[in-house]
Parts: structure tokens; sequence; C-alpha cells
């Protein structure tokens, strides 16, 4: 068996789409949704994703605006910017690039951003009413891996879904939006014992834990979903997921590639959840230019 390729370029183009026009109808009414970015320090990966998140949100008609600061910057002084973004009526998301220099307290940072703007879904407010299942911005990659799901026709209630992987970011709320669509949910980690019995289990394997080829195709079972949320490289410098493809693809029904699996997905919902937010400030009166 050779499992079907899920297409993440693909789906997130589409959802995409359906962004730009809800932008455009948004501006009909004077109202363009407008991202700021906040780097800091010279990371390249960091400025990397930026840049993409940057583009995207230019293409589907938004305003984005980066802030760049120095490496050396105090935590009072980058409070004071994310403080003047909360304040300005143009901005509908604001997203902090992680990780932060260690003298910032990155919790405090994410706790700074009004959780009304808090388009990355990190804010304990947004977390705290995903988890009991209120109306919140959600983490998001995990939101892009459930819009894959169900863009590719699966069915998550009953499924047994297992995640190895439980950072903030990914693991932890991924298993939350998959027990809200009624999956049995196993979280699987560094520490777990004979992690092979777990995802050997699984209806969906969605694997985060950002080691390069860590879960081989004899560790899956014949016909499962995987999603593979890894960005690593290979022994020969090559782009790859957390899943080794070859070997995971001839047992697997359907399969997310590294490049182009859950990465744009992740992109689109950023958009999608920065669409959402000047669209309330819209209907509220409170969208500045
Ligand atoms: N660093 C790695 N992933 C992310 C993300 O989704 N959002 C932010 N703000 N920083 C990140």
């Amino acid at each position: 068996m050779s499992g079907k390729i899920i297409d993440g370029v693909a789906i997130g183009q589409e959802i995409r789409e359906e962004i730009k026009e809800r932008v455009a109808t948004l501006q009909e009414k004077g109202c363009q949704p407008g991202l700021a970015v906040v780097l800091v320090g010279n990371d390249q990966a960091s400025r990397t994703y930026v840049t993409n998140k940057q583009k995207s949100s230019v293409a589907v008609g938004m305003k984005s605006e980066l802030i760049e600061l120095p490496e050396t910057i105090s935590q009072e002084e980058l409070l004071a910017h994310v403080e003047r973004l909360n304040q300005d009526d143009s901005i509908h998301g604001i997203l902090v690039q992680l990780p932060l220099p260690k003298q910032i307290d990155e919790n405090a940072v994410i706790r700074a951003i009004d959780p009304a703007k808090d388009v990355d879904g990190f804010h304990p407010e947004n977390v705290g009413k995903m988890i009991i299942g209120q109306r919140a911005f959600l983490s998001c990659t995990p939101y892009g891996i459930v819009k894959l799901l169900e863009r590719t026709g699966t069915d998550i209630s009953g499924k047994h879904a297992v995640i190895v992987g439980r950072s903030n970011i990914v693991g932890k709320p991924m298993g939350q939006l998959l027990l809200q669509r009624d999956a049995t949910v196993t979280y699987c980690h560094s520490r777990t014992k004979d992690l092979t019995a777990f995802t050997k289990q699984a209806d969906i394997l969605i694997v985060a834990i950002g080691q390069a080829k860590f879960i081989t195709g004899d560790q899956i079972k014949e016909g499962a979903i995987v999603i593979d949320v890894g960005m690593n490289r290979d022994e020969n410098g090559k782009l790859c997921g957390d899943v080794d493809f070859a070997s995971a693809k001839e047992v697997a029904s359907a399969i997310t590639p590294v490049p182009g699996g859950v990465g744009p997905m992740t992109i689109t919902m950023l958009l999608k959840n920065t669409l959402h937010s000047a669209e309330k400030a819209s209907k509220e009166g409170r969208c500045g230019q």
C-alpha cells in the first residue's frame, strides 16, 4: 500500500482564497485587517518564518507591520511595543515570534498581548477558553491540522488519536481540539515507555517531537493517517519531518509531506485568526485605519 499524500499547499491555498474574498469585503466597509509581527534579534530561522508570515498576509490583502528589535532589548522596552500595538486600532493581530532572548520572560510578553489580538492563541485566556470549549483564538498549527483532517474527509469522531509531543504550542492544544471532536486521545512524549505500543494503536498519528525521522513505518498501524509537524534537516542538509516519510507512506492511508504539509496550514490559520479579529472589530465599530 502506498498512502495518499495530503497536499497542505493546495488545501492552504483554497482557504487563503476564501480569506482573500472576505478581506476584500471588509475593505469595502473601510476596514483593512492588520497583522503586526514582532521579531527580536537575528535568528535566521525566525526571520524566515516571519518573512513568510508577512508575505502571506500581504498576499491576501492585509496590512502587515514588521517591528524589528535588537537582541539586547529590555523586557520593559519590548512590553512598551506590545502595549502600543494593543492600543493601535489598525492592528487586529499581534504576533511576537518565539523564541525570545534569555533576558526576556516569554510568558510575561504573551500575557501582555491583548487576548482579542492574540492571533497565535498563546495567551492563557485563549488557552483556557479553548480547553473549556468557548470561542477563542486557536493555536495555528493544531488548528491547521484539524482543517487538514476535515478537508481530506477524515471522520475524527471515535478515532484513536495518538500525539507524540506535548509542547504548549502544538501537542497539548492538538489533543484538546481532537478531544472536542470526539476522538480518544493518547499523549506520548520523550519519557513514554514502549512508544511503539502506543503509536501502533493510532488511527490518527500526530508527530511533533522535533527529531528528524523519529517515527518509522514499522511503528505505524496499517491504514493510519499520519500528520508530521516536524521541520528538520537530515544528514544531507535536506528538509525533513519527524516521520521517516519513505517507510511511513507504505503503511499509512494518508500522510503529510515535509515541506508542503502542515507548514502552509499554520500560516493559513494565522491569516484566518487575523481576519476573524478584524471582522469582529469592524462589527464593533473599532477598525481604525
Ligand atoms: N515560533 C515557532 N512557532 C511559532 C508560532 O507559531 N508563533 C510564534 N509567535 N512563534 C513561533
